[in-house]
């Protein structure tokens, strides 16, 4: 009887360790943007979006007219964050409607480009101009890849 109350102590002890512990490492994944890892795919998906991207969507992501599409303060990105990393490996064709203008043009796939790859540019994309997602890492890319409509 007398063992209860002290046993009681010890695991509200442990559950208290336990709470400090899980808020620690949310309050590192809100700071998860300065992470080596994070600037790692940044500053590579960077080098890639300019060798793959910026000759249609512009290195400044606003796109040109009504040939090709902003990629800065676009509502598709932020509405369709699944369909854009399929779009990225896979492409995309037919109608398509950003911020209130219609596009119906072509976008050759990069099939050539690896998960990790695609992560980066994503990365990129989504962290630059108006968007701030923060890392999008090869695990969610891979998953993602797995089940687009191609
Ligand atoms: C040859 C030109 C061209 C290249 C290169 C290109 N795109 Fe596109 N992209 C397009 C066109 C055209 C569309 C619209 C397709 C449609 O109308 O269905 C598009 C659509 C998109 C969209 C969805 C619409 C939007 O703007 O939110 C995203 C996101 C995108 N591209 C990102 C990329 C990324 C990232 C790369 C580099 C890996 C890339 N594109 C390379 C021409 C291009």
């Amino acid at each position: 009887m007398q063992k209860r109350p002290r046993k009681c102590r010890e695991s509200s002890f442990l559950i208290a360790i336990f709470l400090l512990l899980i808020s620690c490492t949310s309050s590192t994944a809100d700071r998860e943007d300065y992470s080596p890892k994070f600037q790692q795919y940044y500053v590579q998906g960077g080098v890639l979006y300019q060798q793959y991207c910026s000759n249609c969507h512009q290195s400044n992501g606003k796109g040109l007219g009504r040939l090709y599409p902003p990629v800065d303060q676009s509502d598709f990105m932020e509405d369709n964050f699944e369909e854009v990393v399929c779009i990225i490996k896979y492409g995309k064709q037919g109608s398509l409607r950003v911020n209130d203008v219609d596009y119906n043009m072509t976008m050759k796939g990069n099939t050539n480009l690896t998960e990790l790859e695609v992560a980066e540019i994503t990365t990129f994309i989504y962290n630059t101009w108006s968007h701030k997602k923060g890392l999008v890492n090869v695990k969610e890319v891979t998953h993602i890849l797995s089940s687009c409509n191609n």
